[in-house]
């Protein structure tokens, strides 16, 4: 075990909504654990070889445990349907320690949170937050039904009134969600953070930049994508391990360099997580994720994320 990870046990487990489980961790001698950040998530080892993320529901003054919520996704790689079936209390796991792609600026001078059904997860540790800090701040909860609303328990002990509105696709009209409506006028002291499935996400997104919210002020964490890894096959050099192998049209980076015995730790396989996240040597990447900003992707020391990534130059050198 690297310092990095530590070994937890399931102290609860509780049902959140019809398709979320509520994962309570803790350490086995009642340690407290790494601090983290509003917004953070771990790696759970799920199984051998099988990683996935969860963002941390709780507060971020809690050290005691980590709570996590798992949807079952009926598109399941493996993850969720094997924590929903085997997570039992008692169970020992193991994490990785919190990691945060999704910080919550505290000194803004509101916030608008938007969390799409599972995306609830990191938004309610902002939420948390914020609420302790006495933030200024909205929270828009999008769900199919109210049997899919988890952890409004702990949403209602906000007491946060008329700043907490959930939005109900199978609800009476004023309970739909009408993104023109939730949006604020553009103000330079207000941020945005949105959270959920890609539709969701995207529809936020799309609509914020419409009306003239500036990229730096909307935040956004992202599960899952639906990324075309597949392109014109092209040679990778693996420059520290000294090898070399053609990446061909249907497969990934990843799979061809393990043909070759060339391991690069992987979890999301779709470009969201930045565990692949790798230094490009020479090359031009065809960058596929949505892990990097367009920033990033531009820069001039590029990285690329070969579980999804491609290259638009015959050669691509990495730093691995
Ligand atoms: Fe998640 Fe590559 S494994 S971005």
């Amino acid at each position: 075990m690297t310092t990095n990870s530590l070994q937890v046990s399931v102290i609860a487990r509780e049902r959140a909504a019809s398709d979320i489980v509520r994962i309570t961790l803790a350490s086995p001698d009642g340690a407290q654990l790494p601090e983290f950040v509003a917004g953070s998530h771990i790696d759970v080892h799920v199984d051998s070889g099988l990683v996935r993320q969860y963002s941390l529901v709780n507060h971020p003054g809690e050290r005691g445990h980590y709570v996590i919520g798992v949807l079952l996704d009926a598109k399941s790689r493996g993850g969720s349907k094997a924590i929903h079936a085997d997570f039992q209390v008692g169970r020992s796991v193991r994490i990785g320690a919190p990691r945060c792609n999704f910080p919550l600026l505290t000194s803004a001078k509101r916030s608008i949170l938007f969390a799409g059904g599972i995306g609830i997860t990191p938004i309610l540790s902002m939420a948390r937050e914020l609420a302790a800090l006495g933030q200024a701040f909205s929270l828009h909860y999008c769900c199919r039904g109210l049997d899919k609303a988890a952890f409004l328990d702990e949403i209602n002990a906000l007491n946060l009134g008329n700043d907490f509105h959930l939005h109900l696709d199978d609800g009476t009209p004023d309970q739909r969600f009408v993104l023109a409506d939730c949006l604020p006028d553009v103000d330079a002291d207000t941020h945005l953070y949105i959270c959920g499935p890609e539709g969701f996400i995207n529809h936020v997104v799309d609509g914020a930049e419409a009306s003239g919210w500036a990229t730096p002020q909307v935040h956004v964490e992202r599960f899952s994508a639906n990324v075309d890894v597949t392109g014109e096959s092209f040679v990778v050099v693996a420059a520290r391990s000294q090898a070399e192998v053609v990446v061909s049209k249907e497969e990934t980076i990843v799979q061809a360099l393990a043909r070759v015995g060339v391991v690069v730790p992987i979890s999301c396989e779709q470009g969201v997580c930045g565990t692949c996240l790798t230094r490009v040597i020479e090359g031009s990447p065809d960058h596929r994720d949505m892990f990097q900003t367009d920033e990033e992707k531009g820069a001039a020391s590029q990285c690329i994320t070969p579980c999804c990534s491609r290259s638009l130059s015959g050669r691509l050198v990495l730093d691995l």
